[in-house]
């Protein structure tokens, strides 16, 4: 069986679980490749040569982020292909890997196992939501290790793996999406940088959508930002947050200690 792993990963969580779940297929010596949807990669000659296909991504109010919906309008129909899907949360999702299930339907893939994992917040600036204590790395490594074990054990044996897919998770998912939606469809440009900003440019470096980039030692807005934070949370000086009045009060810098940003944005084939 060969497997090829999509995912996307704003601050390094679903990156990490994507990398999990590729150590748990080894263990049958199955073949699975990580592609990272950061990168331009021909998505449909990758399915085209392979058995079945993972999706992974983070929730952002119990909605998918902007490169998974680019993810879906490039695929072509298949005949016959199956396909998991799972996705990281903070908390709670409703319907979180559902949605990806459903494209993926909607395009032939047969989809039986979704997956929900509850890994540290990257929200950082937000009051109510900021509340992120340093990760007990070990805790969090065995909780991934023993998700991602029983995920790759279901799709081993095309057993199903129901997540997110009854009434009530929908009908959550729901309440959460549409507000989540009206803000986030009035506020444009939602990133602000303040006078801290040092110019380092590392912002630019680092953004998925190239939202920000940097003219005259000053640093500019475009109008394609994912909302992923990597960019709040890696600024060396904290001087990007939503809002005007929003602070990072502790910088979430991925899951394990030894995490690097740099390495999500490597294609993760290499
Ligand atoms: C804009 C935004 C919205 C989010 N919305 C939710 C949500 O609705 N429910 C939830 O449990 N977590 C939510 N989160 C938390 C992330 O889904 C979670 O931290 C995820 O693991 C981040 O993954 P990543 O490191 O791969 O980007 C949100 C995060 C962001 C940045």
């Amino acid at each position: 069986m060969k497997i090829a792993i999509f995912q996307f990963s704003g601050t390094g969580n679903t990156w990490y679980v994507a990398k999990k779940l590729r150590d748990a297929f080894l263990t049958y010596d199955i073949s699975c490749e990580l592609y990272s949807l950061e990168t331009s990669i021909d998505v449909n000659h990758i399915i085209d040569q392979a058995d079945v296909i993972g999706l992974g991504y983070p929730i952002y109010g119990s909605n998918v982020p902007e490169p998974i919906r680019a993810f879906f309008h490039q695929l072509e129909q298949v005949e016959s292909k199956r396909a998991f899907v799972f996705c990281t949360q903070m908390m709670y999702s409703g319907d979180g890997a559902a949605i990806g299930a459903k494209a993926l339907r909607k395009k032939g893939f047969t989809v039986r196992q979704l997956m929900h994992v509850n890994m540290p917040n990257n929200i950082t600036d937000f009051r109510i939501v900021r509340w992120v204590k340093p990760t007990n790395a070990m805790r969090l490594t065995k909780r991934v290790t023993r998700k991602t074990k029983r995920l790759s054990e279901a799709v081993v044996q095309n057993r199903r793996k129901r997540k997110g897919e009854g009434i009530g998770s929908l009908l959550l998912g729901l309440l959460q999406r549409i507000p989540v939606k009206l803000f986030a469809s009035k506020a444009s440009n939602l990133i602000r940088v303040d006078a801290t900003c040092t110019a380092c440019g590392l912002c630019v470096r680092l953004c998925p959508s190239h939202h920000l980039t940097l003219h005259d030692k000053q640093l500019r807005m475009g109008n394609n930002c994912y909302l992923c934070y990597r960019c709040i949370n890696h600024c060396p000086v904290q001087a990007l947050h939503v809002a005007k009045r929003t602070r990072v009060k502790r910088p979430y810098l991925g899951p394990v200690h030894d995490f690097t940003i740099e390495a999500v944005r490597r294609n993760l084939t290499k």
